[in-house]
């Protein structure tokens, strides 16, 4: 089956300068489609991060559509607050949800896109009941917590029978993909079928984060 492709440039603010983050997302504003927000709980992961008054502010900053990624433990307690403080898209970690068709159907009540994260070593089998429930799946090419890892070579598998559970079922569901991603790892991902490039430390922290995102933008469409 054809389809269109969308391909979405989302630039990771885990990268960004934290102090400076209205001028960091600035300067790759024009070549993105999405702005992908790492939230992080210190216990589903190793890390800690930001939370909803860091995604209402940016949301006065920009208007580009802003893609929360929860990496937190029971994220139900927090959904209508990631709504509140504006977030278009949301995604939870399968392996954080056992009830994940009741946080799904949650996420689209409260009117944001629900998508569901996968972590390396969770096979994208596991989502077959919900995949028409969701506008998207993050695959995740990289342990989540960190920016700047080594991608995954497995995660391209993994893309390739997401992308043809979806288009024998002639779905729409995006297929996202974070981790590593950068000029070198990017024509594989596309060749593999994904659609929504998540990109941290490939953009902001190039020494002129401006043009790389224009690259990836330009190697997405080209
Ligand atoms: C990692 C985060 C990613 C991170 C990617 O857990 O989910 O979004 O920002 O960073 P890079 O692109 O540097 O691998
Ligand atoms: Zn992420």
């Amino acid at each position: 089956m054809s389809r269109a492709p969308d391909r979405r440039l989302a630039p990771s603010i885990l990268s960004a300068d934290f102090a400076s983050l209205a001028a960091d997302v600035a300067k790759v504003e024009r070549y993105s489609r999405l702005l992908h927000v790492d939230v992080m709980d210190g216990h589903f992961v190793p890390n800690i991060t930001i939370g909803p008054p860091v995604v209402a502010a940016l949301r006065r900053v920009t208007a580009l559509p802003l893609d929360c990624h929860l990496m937190i433990e029971a994220p139900d307690r927090y959904l209508r607050d990631f709504a509140e403080a504006g977030a278009a898209f949301l995604s939870v970690h399968q392996e954080a949800c056992p009830h994940l068709h009741r946080t799904v159907q949650s996420i689209r009540e409260l009117g944001m896109r629900p998508g569901v994260a996968l972590n390396p070593a969770t096979p994208v089998e596991t989502l077959e009941p919900v995949l028409g429930d969701v506008d998207f799946v993050l695959i995740m090419s990289v342990n989540p917590g960190f920016g700047g890892q080594k991608f995954i070579p497995s995660a391209l598998g993994k893309i390739r029978r997401l992308r043809a559970l979806i288009d024998e079922r002639g779905l729409q569901t995006a297929i996202e993909v974070d981790g590593g991603v950068g000029p070198s790892t990017l024509p594989d991902l596309i060749e593999a079928g994904a659609d929504w490039l998540v990109a941290g430390s490939a953009i902001f922290h190039a020494p002129d984060p401006e043009r790389a995102a224009r690259a990836l933008e330009e190697q997405l469409h080209g």
